[in-house]
């Protein structure tokens, strides 16, 4: 199978540890040319992947024969490097959150339509294998009407030295614009509801970044009028994480323990009532597989059959919503309607 020429922007994180590795064992991509500011950095992922050519400037990167990029980098960057892709007519797989603001995630969306490139946004979970598991088992109806959802997904975040996570103006927002939003993303995902109206609290208990939160907290009333919670911590020890998910229907439930993470790992259960009324437990059985490579490997074929992306740049672009109306609440005191 002829292999799509990728490149990679901002190499030293996510890519290296999880996205570059997927791509590697994908069949229809090649990481072709890496960048990143930090020259030692993409030189070493270069030599690390078989790559062919690294560099630290995205304009030599760009230059490059290559069909689609992958944009990794701190937050504040995206958008600059999106326009300088698009200009050149490159796809773009783009790292959550998409901007700093929801604002800058539209004028990225709006400059790659105008730019006639595919643009997709990196909520991989989605792919897991047995959250595609999940997802069926809604659309036909085993869990009946859904009328609640839970998700939690922390990490231990320490100030770090390089606070760009941690600063607003850098990231975005704190714990609920890094992790909680893959939550946000998934559950809608997963029951095909969208969020109307949220209420949320935000506090900084054990860390004191710049000015994010550490701990976030909020509650989503679905277009159906279900009520989903999300939870999202950076001050909960990785050991301990507890990153789970459940969601309720008037004829079953799922709960997932250890699912939400970067690798296909965890448990689900799946509760239904047989015909006799009694309750019946399932174990969902799956083969683990690597949520980066499918990731790269669907966007791969919306780049070669000219299609939307797995993952929409106006589902991201609601995801962020729902997190600053998350911090809108937080201010106000009240819930805010989307
Ligand atoms: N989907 C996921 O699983 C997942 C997980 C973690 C992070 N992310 C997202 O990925 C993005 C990067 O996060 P990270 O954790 O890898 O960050 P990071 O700080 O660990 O790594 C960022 C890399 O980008 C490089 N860099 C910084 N400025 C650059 C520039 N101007 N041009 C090129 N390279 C530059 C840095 O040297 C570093 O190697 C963020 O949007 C983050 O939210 C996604």
């Amino acid at each position: 199978m002829k292999k799509l020429k990728w490149g990679v922007i901002g190499c030293g994180g996510i890519a290296d540890r999880r996205t570059i590795p997927g791509m590697v064992l994908a069949d229809n991509a090649e990481c072709y040319a890496v960048m990143d500011i930090n020259a030692e950095v993409a030189e070493s992922v270069k030599i690390k992947y078989n790559a062919t050519f690294a560099t630290d400037s995205v304009d030599e990167l760009l230059n490059q024969d290559i069909d689609a990029v992958y944009i990794a980098t701190p937050v504040f960057c995206h958008k600059e490097q999106v326009f300088k892709a698009a200009d050149k007519g490159v796809h773009i797989l783009l790292e959550k959150p998409m901007g700093i603001t929801s604002e800058e995630a539209i004028e990225i969306k709006e400059y790659c339509d105008k730019k006639n490139v595919i643009l997709g946004v990196g909520f991989m979970m989605r792919f897991h294998t047995v959250h595609q598991l999940i997802k069926e088992h809604i659309e036909k109806g085993t869990l009946g009407e859904i009328v609640s959802a839970y998700a939690k997904f922390n990490c231990w975040s320490p100030v770090s030295p390089v606070k760009w996570r941690q600063t607003k103006a850098f990231s975005g927002g704190g714990t609920m614009m890094d992790m909680g939003i893959h939550c946000i993303d998934l559950l809608q995902y997963l029951t095909g509801l969208t969020a109307k109206e949220v209420t949320g609290m935000c506090g900084n208990q054990i860390f004191e970044y710049p000015d994010t939160e550490d701990a976030a907290s909020a509650v989503l009333r679905m277009d159906n009028g279900a009520l989903f919670t999300i939870e999202s911590n950076f001050n909960i020890p990785d050991s301990i994480g507890g990153c789970k998910f459940e969601i309720y229907g008037t004829k079953g439930a799922i709960s997932a323990d250890g699912t939400i993470g970067q690798v296909e790992n965890g448990d689900v259960k799946l509760t239904t009532f047989t015909e006799d009324g009694s309750v019946s437990t399932n174990i969902l059985e799956y083969i683990s597989g690597n949520m980066y490579t499918k990731e790269i490997e669907y966007f791969t074929n919306a780049v070669i059959n000219k299609t939307a992306a797995p993952v929409t740049a106006d589902e991201a672009i609601l995801n962020q919503k729902i997190v600053e109306a998350v911090y809108e609440s937080q201010e106000k005191g009240s819930s805010v309607k989307l």
